[in-house]
């Protein structure tokens, strides 16, 4: 795996834009981490909070891109994985790497703005950066 494909699924890790997956129903009674969960029972995954469990990724609050990120539930799991993970992931490494390109100096340039409120979607305002 390049830098680059690390690096963006480092990045989908790390700040998911989806924050939870759509609800599921439970086929049957099960427990999960200890809480009893009956048949019919409404589940909603947190992916974000998922991929930042300490137990899957060492070190789980830091952003590396030379870790190996993959098996992350940004695009979800199981039936209803993403249909445009192909895609996103395609557009990803083409934006930041014709970025990377075309602005080799790029950095931070103060503190990331705000978070864009949302249940589902989630991303931030705006990022400050100079070249
Ligand atoms: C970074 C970009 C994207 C992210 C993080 C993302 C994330 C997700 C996630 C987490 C799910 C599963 C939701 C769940 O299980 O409850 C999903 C489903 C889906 N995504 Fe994406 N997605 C992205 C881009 C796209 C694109 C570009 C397309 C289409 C061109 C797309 C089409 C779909 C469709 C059709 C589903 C539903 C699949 C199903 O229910 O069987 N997504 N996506």
């Amino acid at each position: 795996m390049s830098l680059l494909d690390g690096a963006v699924e480092e990045m989908l890790r790390y700040e998911g834009p989806v924050e939870n997956g759509t609800f599921r129903f439970a086929a049957e009674p099960l427990e999960i981490a200890g809480t009893p969960i009956e048949r019919g029972d409404p589940v909603m995954v947190g992916l974000t909070a998922a991929d930042r469990d300490g137990e899957r990724y060492p070190a789980p609050d830091r952003f590396d891109i030379h870790r190996d990120a993959r098996g992350h539930l940004a695009f979800g799991h199981g039936i209803h994985y993403c249909l445009g993970a192909p895609l996103a992931r395609l557009e990803a490494r083409t934006a930041i790497g014709t970025l990377l390109t075309r602005a080799p100096g790029l950095a931070l340039d103060g503190p990331p703005g705000d978070w864009l409120p949302g249940m589902l979607m989630r991303g931030m305002r705006n990022l400050p950066v100079r070249w």
